[in-house]
Parts: C-alpha cells; sequence; structure tokens
C-alpha cells in the first residue's frame, strides 16, 4: 500500500539507466516463515550516461534490509538511504559489486506479484515490476542481466527446485534441506525472472529444432494433474514447429518448461525457459475442460512460447513500449491458432471480442493509445488496446506489406535488435527498412487512441460506367486528445455483381483490373475511389477479415445484407453482413420496447437464419457464429445509451422467435450431431469443435421452446455425454430455464462430482453468474458462501464476481443500485488482498457514463464511495480518480 500520493509517470522523461547490471547472483532460502534473499549485482556506469558517479537508486518494496555491501565493505545506515521502495547507495568507483541481503514473506503474499504462495508451491511473479518485491534492484526491462540463481529448501516439501536456464548443480543440505543452481546464458531484464519450489511432478516430451538440437520440454503440475497435461503439450510442439516454419525462429535453450500454479493473476507468464502459467491455461482433457478451453490452452500456451523472440530476445526499452512485445505476440498467436483451427472462425471470435470489449475501452474513461504517454500504475495497462488493437495494428502493418514483406521486417527485426530492448518505432523502422517504404503517417495508430469511424457512400455513373465509393474518417476525443490526425485505413474490399460474383476491380488510371478483392489505403479525412468499366450498380462488401478497428458505417438495405450473408465470397464478411441485419432488427425491437409498444422481428432475419441453417456445405463451426445473436454486451457498446433492460427484452424476444420459427432445422441439425457425438470419442480439433458448436447452439434454441423434448434431450446429453463441452452446456441451458427441479438436480450433480476439480468449479460457478433469471444478486451472494469459493484466488473471482458484473447485465444494472453497490464493497475488500484483481474488476462501474441519469449517480456514488474507503492501492487508484475525471 502507498504511503505518498501516487505518482504519473511520462515516456517523454524516459533516460536510459545511470547503471548497468552485468551478472546478477541470487540466492533464495525459503522458509515456511519468511525467505531469504541475498543478491550479488556486478554493476557498472552506463558508459551512455557519459562521465560521473550519481547516487544509484536501487528499486525496492516490502523488503526488510538485513545487510549492504559494496565491494568487501559492509554499508552501515549512515552510508545510503532507505525509504519504502528506493535504497539509495553512493557508487565510488565506475565497476563495483553490491550485496543485498533481505528477507521476505512469500507466505502472507495475498497479491500474487514478487515471490508468493500458491496452495503449498512457491513461485514468481515479476511481470511488471514485480522483482522489486524479491530484492533492491535496477527493475526496469532496458537493464538486462546475465543471472545464476541457487535455491535452497526442505527436501521432503519442496523436492522440486527451478529456475531460468539451465540447472548446473544441485545437493543436500543439512536439517533436511536441499539446494539447486540455475544459471541462464541470455541476458534479461529482471521481469523475466522465475522461481517455482514445490511438491510437483512433470510429463516430460523431447522437441527437435530445425537444426536438429534436441531441446527437453517438461510440464509440472500439482500430482493430481498429472492426466491433463498432454493438450499443453502437443500445443506446445505445434507451436515451436509453427515459429520456426512462419518466422525462422529456433528455441534457445537445451530445456524448456512450463509451470501450472492455481493462484494467478494472469492467463500465464514468459519467464526466460520457465513459463509459469494459470492452471485454467494449461490444464485441459475431454472430461473436465469445454472445447473453448482446450483452445485458449493452445493459444495461451504458443503465446508465452512466441514471446521467447518477440518479447525476451527482442524486449521493451520500457514498460510505455509493452505492445511492442504483446501486440505483436497476439498477432503471431492469432496467426498459429488460424492454421491450427478455422482461420474464419478464429477472425470473427477475435473480431467479436475487439468490438465488445476493445471499444468499449476505447470509449471509456480508460482510453489510451496502443502505446501510452503516462500511467500511474503500469500492471493497470495490460489492456485489451495494449493486446487487442496492438495486434490489429501489426496486421494492418502484414496487409500492407503483404505476406512476403511482412517477413522480411520481422526478419530484419529480429536480427537488428536481438538481445536488445527496443521501442515501437524501432520494430516500424524495421518493416519499413526491409520493404522501403513511409509507415510515418501510419504511426498515428501508435500514439491516438479511440476507435476511428470510417462513413462510405457510393455513386454509380450509369452512363460512364463508374462507381464511386468515398470515405469520411473521424475519430472521438479521448482522454488524452480531442483532435486527431488521420489515420491510414487500409480496406479490404470487394464489388458484387447482381449474381454474387466478384468483379474485377480496375481504378481510374489502371490500365488492368487489379484482382477482385483489393486493399484501399484510405489515408484522408475525405478521399474518394472511383472503379472504371463497372456495367450496373454493384454491392460493396467493404472492410473484408475486418481490415481495419474501425467502426464502418454503409447504408445497407436489410435485403441487401441477406444478399451478402449468402454470396459475399469473404467469410468474414458474410458472417459480418448477418451481424448487421441482426443489430438492426434487434434495435428496431429495443426502440419497440422502450416505447411500450408490441414487439414484432423482422421476418427476414428468420428467414436469412433459417437459410444458413440448411446449408449443409457451410463450415458447421460458421453456421454456429452466423447463428448466434450479437451479445447484449456488444449491442450496449454500439448504442449511446445503454438501455440494458430494452436489450434484453429485445434479444430474448427475438433468441424465442427463432426458436419457435425454426424449431423444425434446430431439432434436425441438434439431433443429427448428438448422435455423432454420443457415438464418437472426444477429439479436440476443428472439425469436432464445430460440430459440438452448432450442436449446443442449437440446443440453447431449443431449449426456449420449453418442450418436453427439448428436456429430455437436455438431460441426455448432460448425463450421457463424456465431455465437458456438451455437459456445461447441458447445464446452462437449464439454469437459464424454468425446469426448477431438473436444475436444482442437474447442479447439485455436477458439483458433487466435481468438487475437487478447482477449475471445473469456476464453470459452475460462472454458469450459475451468468443467468439473467431475476434474483442474480442472490444467487451471487450465496455462492460466495459455498467452501469451493474465496476471494483470495483470482480465478474465482473472475468466474463469480466477473461473470456476474461483466456478463449478467440485467441483474448487475438492477435498476435500485444493489448490484453496483455489492461491486463496490467487493473492490474494497479485494484493494487489500490482491490490488491488480481489484483495479480489473472495476471496469463495469468506470463505464457509468453509458447509462440513465439515475444509474449514472448510483454508479458514480459507488466510485466516490471506494475513492473515499481509505488507503488505497496505486492500481484502484487509478482506475477510479480517472474513471470519475
Ligand atoms: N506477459 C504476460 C503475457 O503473456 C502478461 C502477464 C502475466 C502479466 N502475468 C502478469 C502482466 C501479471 C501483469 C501482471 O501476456
Ligand atoms: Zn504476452
Amino acid at each position: 500500500m502507498r504511503t505518498e500520493q501516487p505518482k504519473m509517470i511520462y515516456l517523454k522523461d524516459y533516460q536510459a539507466p545511470e547503471y548497468l547490471i552485468d551478472e546478477t547472483h541470487l540466492t533464495f532460502e525459503l522458509h515456511d516463515d519468511h525467505t531469504l534473499v541475498h543478491a550479488q549485482l556486478v554493476m557498472r556506469r552506463n558508459p551512455a550516461r557519459g562521465a560521473g558517479l550519481p547516487p544509484l537508486v536501487l528499486d525496492g518494496q516490502q523488503l526488510e534490509l538485513l545487510s549492504v555491501s559494496v565491494g568487501d565493505s559492509e554499508l552501515s545506515p549512515a552510508d545510503y538511504q532507505l525509504d519504502d521502495s528506493h535504497l539509495t547507495l553512493h557508487p565510488k568507483a565506475d565497476a563495483f559489486t553490491v550485496d543485498t541481503s533481505v528477507r521476505i514473506h512469500p507466505e502472507t503474499n495475498t497479491a500474487l506479484e514478487g515471490l508468493y504462495k500458491s496452495g503449498k508451491m512457491f513461485c514468481t511473479q515479476c511481470e511488471a515490476e514485480g522483482f522489486r518485491k524479491i530484492t533492491y534492484y535496477l527493475d526496469r526491462p532496458d537493464v538486462m542481466s546475465k543471472f545464476t540463481t541457487t535455491v535452497s529448501a526442505e527436501q521432503h516439501s519442496y523436492p522440486i527446485l527451478l529456475s531460468n536456464g539451465n540447472p548446473i548443480a544441485s545437493g543436500p543440505s543439512e536439517d533436511g534441506r536441499h539446494w539447486a543452481t540455475w544459471e541462464d546464458p541470455f541476458m534479461k531484464p529482471a521481469y523475466l525472472f522465475a522461481l517455482v519450489a514445490g511438491d510437483l511432478w512433470c510429463v516430460e516430451d523431447t522437441f527437435t529444432t530445425m537444426s536438429a538440437r534436441e531441446v527437453a520440454l517438461r510440464i509440472y503440475v500439482e500430482p493430481e494433474n498429472i492426466d491433463k497435461c498432454q493438450h499443453a503439450m502437443t500445443s506446445l510442439k505445434k507451436s515451436m514447429r509453427w515459429d520456426e516454419e512462419t518466422y525462422g525462429r529456433e528455441y534457445d535453450l537445451d530445456i524448456f518448461m512450463i509451470v501450472a500454479v492455481n493462484d494467478f493473476n494472469m492467463g500465464a507468464m514468459e519467464n526466460k525457459g520457465l513459463n509459469i502459467f494459470n492452471s485454467s491455461a494449461v490444464l485441459a482433457r475431454a472430461e473436465t475442460a469445454t472445447d473453448a478451453a482446450h483452445q485458449r490452452v493452445e493459444a495461451i500456451v504458443a503465446h508465452e512460447y512466441f514471446h521467447n523472440w518477440s518479447g525476451n530476445r527482442v524486449t521493451c526499452r520500457d514498460w510505455f513500449q509493452l505492445s511492442l512485445k504483446e501486440g505483436f505476440t497476439v498477432f503471431r498467436d492469432a496467426g498459429f491458432s488460424s492454421d491450427m483451427n478455422s482461420a474464419t472462425v478464429k477472425r470473427i471470435q477475435d473480431v467479436a471480442y475487439l468490438r465488445t470489449h476493445q471499444f468499449a475501452e476505447d470509449a471509456g474513461p480508460m482510453a489510451h493509445p496502443v502505446r501510452p504517454d503516462s500511467f500511474i500504475e503500469i500492471s493497470n495497462f495490460y489492456t485489451l488496446t495494449v493486446y487487442e488493437k496492438g495486434s490489429e495494428v501489426v496486421g494492418m502493418i502484414h496487409t500492407l506489406l503483404g505476406a512476403e514483406g511482412f517477413r522480411k521486417g520481422s526478419d530484419l527485426y529480429f536480427e537488428r535488435h536481438d538481445g536488445q530492448a527496443v521501442t515501437c518505432d524501432d520494430f516500424v523502422k524495421a518493416m519499413e527498412d526491409a520493404n522501403g517504404v513511409d509507415l510515418t503517417q501510419f504511426k498515428r495508430w501508435y500514439s491516438q487512441a479511440g476507435t476511428p469511424r470510417l462513413q462510405v457512400s457510393e455513386s454509380y455513373d450509369a452512363a460512364a460506367k463508374t462507381y464511386s465509393l468515398h470515405f469520411h474518417q473521424t475519430c472521438p476525443a479521448t482522454p488524452d486528445k480531442a483532435e486527431k490526425l488521420p489515420f491510414v485505413i487500409p480496406v479490404a474490399l470487394g464489388l458484387i455483381d447482381a449474381h454474387g460474383n466478384d468483379l474485377p476491380l480496375r481504378l481510374q488510371g489502371e490500365p488492368q483490373p487489379q484482382g477482385s478483392s483489393r486493399v484501399l489505403s484510405v489515408t484522408e479525412e475525405d478521399q474518394t475511389f472511383v472503379f472504371e468499366g463497372i456495367e450496373a450498380k454493384p454491392l460493396p462488401s467493404l472492410l473484408r477479415g475486418f481490415s481495419a478497428p474501425v467502426k464502418l458505417s454503409f447504408d445497407y438495405s436489410r435485403d441487401q445484407l441477406m444478399v451478402l450473408m449468402q454470396h459475399d465470397s469473404d467469410g468474414f464478411n458474410r458472417w459480418d453482413a448477418g451481424q448487421r441485419l441482426a443489430v438492426q432488427c434487434l434495435q428496431e425491437l429495443t426502440a419497440q420496447y422502450m416505447e411500450n409498444q408490441p414487439m414484432v422481428l423482422d421476418p427476414r432475419l428468420i428467414t436469412a437464419f433459417g437459410t444458413v441453417l440448411a446449408n449443409h456445405s457451410l463450415d458447421q463451426a460458421m453456421v454456429a457464429e452466423m447463428l448466434s445473436l450479437p451479445s447484449e454486451a456488444y449491442l450496449a457498446e454500439l448504442s449511446d445509451r445503454a438501455e440494458v433492460d430494452a436489450i434484453h427484452a429485445a434479444r430474448e424476444f427475438a433468441r424465442g422467435q427463432i426458436a419457435e420459427h425454426l424449431y423444425g432445422a434446430l431439432w434436425q441439425r441438434y439431433q443429427a450431431n448428438r448422435a455423432i457425438s454420443r457415438d464418437t470419442a472426444y477429439v479436440p480439433e476443428a472439425e469436432h469443435f464445430a460440430r459440438r458448436a452448432l450442436q449446443n447452439i442449437a440446443l440453447s434454441y431449443l431449449m426456449l421452446t420449453a418442450k418436453p423434448e427439448v428436456l429430455e434431450a437436455t438431460l441426455e446429453q448432460f448425463d450421457a455425454c463424456d465431455n465437458m463441452t456438451e455437459r456445461l452446456t447441458a447445464l446452462a441451458v437449464l439454469v437459464n430455464s424454468q425446469f426448477d427441479a431438473e436444475k436444482a438436480k442437474a447442479l447439485a450433480s455436477f458439483a458433487e462430482h466435481f468438487k475437487d476439480n478447482p477449475l471445473v468449479m469456476d464453470q459452475w460457478f460462472s454458469v450459475q453468474a451468468g443467468s439473467t433469471l431475476p434474483g442474480g444478486l442472490k444467487r451471487v451472494q450465496a455462492l460466495m458462501e459455498h467452501p469451493a469459493f474465496t476471494l483470495k484466488n483470482p480465478n474465482k473471482v473472475r468466474a463469480l464476481i466477473g461473470a456476474f458484473a461483466q456478463q449478467n447485465l440485467v441483474n448487475f444494472h438492477a435498476v435500485d443500485g444493489s448490484g453496483y453497490r455489492f461491486l463496490a464493497d467487493l473492490i474494497i475488500q479485494l484493494n487489500a488482498l490482491n490490488p491488480q484483481i481489484a483495479a480489473r474488476q472495476l471496469s463495469p462501474l468506470t463505464r457509468w457514463r453509458k447509462y440513465d441519469p439515475h444509474r449514472q449517480a448510483l454508479m458514480r456514488g459507488e466510485l466516490e464511495r471506494i475513492l473515499a474507503s481509505g488507503e488505497l492501492s496505486s492500481d484502484v487508484y487509478e482506475v477510479v480518480s480517472k474513471s470519475l475525471a
């Protein structure tokens, strides 16, 4: 907890470090009630900072300093200054060693940052600024050092002792203890340091790299989870091969380890050679993890592995550059997932997520550029903007340069900057230099926040046979800047003729058409492109594959959208046309509801969905995506004022209508797929994901009719299936139904069966927290008393509180303010336990400006109550104070 007012840190103030640390030698003595850390730092003056010997200011927080020496002489308190976040020394020479000993308390560390205990195991989380809670250090990513680490612990409880790099020595010591020494040959910043000690089992495998080196692969878990590691191991090997084939990147140590821990603030962490994972991002097997969980494990294993190059070999100069590694690595893992599964479905899911959540962030009080200019607490900037929008920005570079040009750029980037700590500008410069292009204007994507609007209008000249598209771009004001300069917006598009075929595209001045789907660069506020040789007015298919993270508007009629849904050669745009049609219909229903009129659904939506359902040549995963109505959260994001009750009523009404009118087709596809699932052993592969996706969305529609045959089918699926995907869907449809007896029975039997599996119990909590039936808050409060629930475990907080506040809009936004009060009370508690988690759970309250005046006042009131509640962490302070500003 802070003692001073938190300070804003600015990118413009960046200065290279005054001193460097060439070598770091650490010794950890782990005990049950404390840990001793000895650090020897081999240091020198940074020659880049010129002559002179300024004070050496080491970072350190919550450390009990036991001794400090420079060279051979131990310092007395008169020789140094100590405050709650620094130790300041006064070097007398250009090169010297610093030795410190500190005592720390991992056993009481509930913030899960630095060294802490998860269950019986010791583990670390150092990114971004957690290493300073372990020892005094220059805890900044541009200080890179060679680490040697010795860990000692009691042998019986902690038989496994791990750190980064290669094991070089180990042995027993007195009193039943033992020790191990690890050496990491690669220079790295402190945020990539890791240590693990525990009673762990491991699954082992090997990988032979492109230059024929054999790498040992190990996944360490607590013994009861040893049967849930195979999927992560398979994913790891696929990732290693893919990075060789796609980016020419080879792994560089002789061993690669993953450790699964139950208590973890995020998904996983790319520590050099020793990735530490939230167990939810490693463990997966048919009986306990859904298809979505399997795909998430595959993606996160890949993401962390890919960081070995995009993050570790080439790292960030400062934390403002976070997207350098995160945006690029998300882009890389998305490419991998697309290649492993259905590329179109992956794109649809990523875009739906971006448009719902990142667009909302970009329109709220925490909006910031992909490369922020300032922050109070860096942990608050591991955001959708830095990750997901950052990945879109890299993706636009890929689109502009083409696959080959992009690869030339990434090769140059890795070669030029290997072993360095660099900036987003360095990344773009490598792309420019490798391709001979100028991306100066493009770089505004890194410095300007907010989601650009792109309004498109058309005109057709029948006599001249020309078709013109006019683009007008704007970008709303955000807290950092009111006025924005035009972006470079790559717009992939096609023009469709009356038969649904793509026309050849020839722009004015071009002798030949340049294909039938192409990318235009919109670079000005207003810009017109004229296509020639167009015999009849075409239908434009715009922003194919979502080629830029913008809000594109074009005045499509519903009939035109139905044509695009069926005929667009771009799979993503077929889906998007369906979403646009559904948004129009749902907004109409919302307005009817608000005006107290009877709701009438445009029958074209049902016709369109019926056509999709009847299409047996379409990938079933695509069918499932196309049958999914836009989420309530997305509909809220699209509206100026989020009328949660009306949105919910409208969407439920539409779902009911679809279920009723398409009952026969849904039932037929459900039964056909369930029959195959019944006879097929679980396989975590795209074709099987697709079958179950369609089966399950069909079931969730069918259950809205409450027909006895559907209840029977649901119970059959719940009882007889062999996998969590089918079981959890059956549970979810029961939980959202009026079949109270069956619901209670299913919930109880599920909990009884899985009570010892915390990850499965998280799903049980989530399904209930997400139920939009009346009484949501009461159910959540009751579940908080369940023995499997604890506020100390971030997965539990996310499963119950996060699911309620972020996905259950009607219940969370109850007009009496009870949901808001509940969340604020929890945040005050979490602030003291785990500031990172507390700050993340705040996000629904930060969006208060989206709601009606009554709710606005209630939400503001809760934010003010949090602000006044006492000593706030910098994490919570930053989010609350910016939201109220
Ligand atoms: N670098 C991690 C990633 O791959 C992010 C991360 C893991 C993290 N744990 C963290 C960030 C704790 C902040 C705090 O995305
Ligand atoms: Zn990452």
